[in-house]
């Protein structure tokens, strides 16, 4: 098979094609470099666009035979999307819609889509389900609504298969292929907890330690990054064989305390990490964890890799990143 990766040169997409060359198939990556690297593109076909700019992409893609679209291509900053909400909705949801508008002219039928929990916003039940009510409290978790119910209308009309993946946090790398996460502002908590590890001056803050929690800490469901990998190609195989379109949670179904996640990377890291305990935050729910059980059935996958070998993995790519950021 030979696939289109958009946002192919940002994290969570360059460890799809990392997984996809393994497994044999072909990859041409579209990126417009806003927060991608050429480095994570490495011996992938690329094509330099950007997906607001549906005339660019006609004449760089017309005539592409792909056998299925991975699109992560996305701006997830929650704070800026606060900000900037035109400038999300363009690069978001008309970048979408200009990538179906393609993929629609040149027959490309089937979608794999990257979605988020921020779709459900504040949730009501200890573990969320699919079934949860679709109340995102930020306007990055409106766009990505709106990226799903665009991509449902599409296949209504009988025009494409789509797999909308709600994941939680992705987390962890792949330092022995050179790949894992940097974003710039980084706003992930385990690699600024390892950035401040490795001596970043940055403020390592537990926002609350008073919730209804076990150690009174938030719980957040944190997946490794090539456990979703190979939900993603499940997902494409399940479209190529039977079509339909789905919208499946992906996550480790448990969830981890900030102090948990604070002890796994002290344990990697072989130090004690210096942190303050401050205020919560507002709006910070005590418990954000997925109810995973349908991916389960339908891809027949679960996650194999555990906090401890998502922190170590992490550990080791950012070593590797120092490395980088110093050349
Ligand atoms: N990282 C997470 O924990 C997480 C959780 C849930 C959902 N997601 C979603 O997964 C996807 C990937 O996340 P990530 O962490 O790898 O982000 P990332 O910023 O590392 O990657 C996004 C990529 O898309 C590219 N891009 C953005 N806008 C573009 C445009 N208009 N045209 C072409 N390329 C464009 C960027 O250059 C970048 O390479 C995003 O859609 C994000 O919303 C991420």
């Amino acid at each position: 098979m030979h696939y289109l990766v958009t946002g192919g040169a940002g994290y969570i997409g360059s460890h799809i094609c990392l997984r996809l060359t393994e497994l044999g198939h072909g990859v041409t990556v579209l990126d417009d470099f806003s927060s991608g690297h050429r480095w994570a593109v490495t011996g992938h076909e690329v094509i330099e666009a950007d997906l607001r700019d549906l005339e660019q992409l006609r004449r760089l893609l017309s005539g592409c035979d792909f056998d299925g679209v991975f699109h992560f291509a996305a701006k997830s900053l929650v704070g800026e999307s606060g900000k900037k909400p035109v400038y999300y909705f363009q690069n978001n949801v008309s970048g979408t819609a200009n990538l179906l508008e393609v993929a629609l002219e040149q027959g490309w039928r089937d979608c794999v889509f990257s979605s988020t929990a921020a779709v459900y916003g504040n949730p009501t039940t200890e573990t969320i389900a699919e079934t949860q009510p679709l109340k995102p409290i930020n306007v990055y978790g409106q766009t990505k609504r709106v990226m799903e119910e665009l991509l449902s209308a599409v296949h209504a009309q009988g025009n494409c298969n789509a797999a909308c993946l709600r994941y939680f946090n992705a987390a962890g790398a792949a330092p022995e292929q050179g790949l894992g996460e940097w974003h710039e502002p980084e706003t992930h908590l385990i690699p600024n907890i390892l950035r401040r590890a490795a001596g970043d001056d940055l403020a390592l803050t537990i926002f609350g330690d008073d919730y209804a929690t076990p150690d009174g800490t938030c719980i957040r469901d944190y997946i490794h990054v090539l456990d979703l990998a190979d939900a993603h190609i499940k997902a494409m195989e399940l479209l190529h064989q039977q079509g339909g379109f789905y919208r499946l949670n992906l996550g480790n179904g448990r969830g981890y305390s900030v102090r948990e996640v604070l002890g796994a990377c002290e344990q990697a890291v072989g130090v004690p990490i210096a942190h303050t305990v401050g205020a919560r935050r507002p709006g910070d729910p005590a418990r954000l964890v997925a109810d995973a059980t349908q991916a389960g059935e339908v891809l027949d996958w679960q996650p194999i890799r555990d906090l401890q070998a998502i922190v170590e993995s992490a550990w080791a790519w950012e070593q590797q990143r120092r490395a980088m950021a110093q050349v």
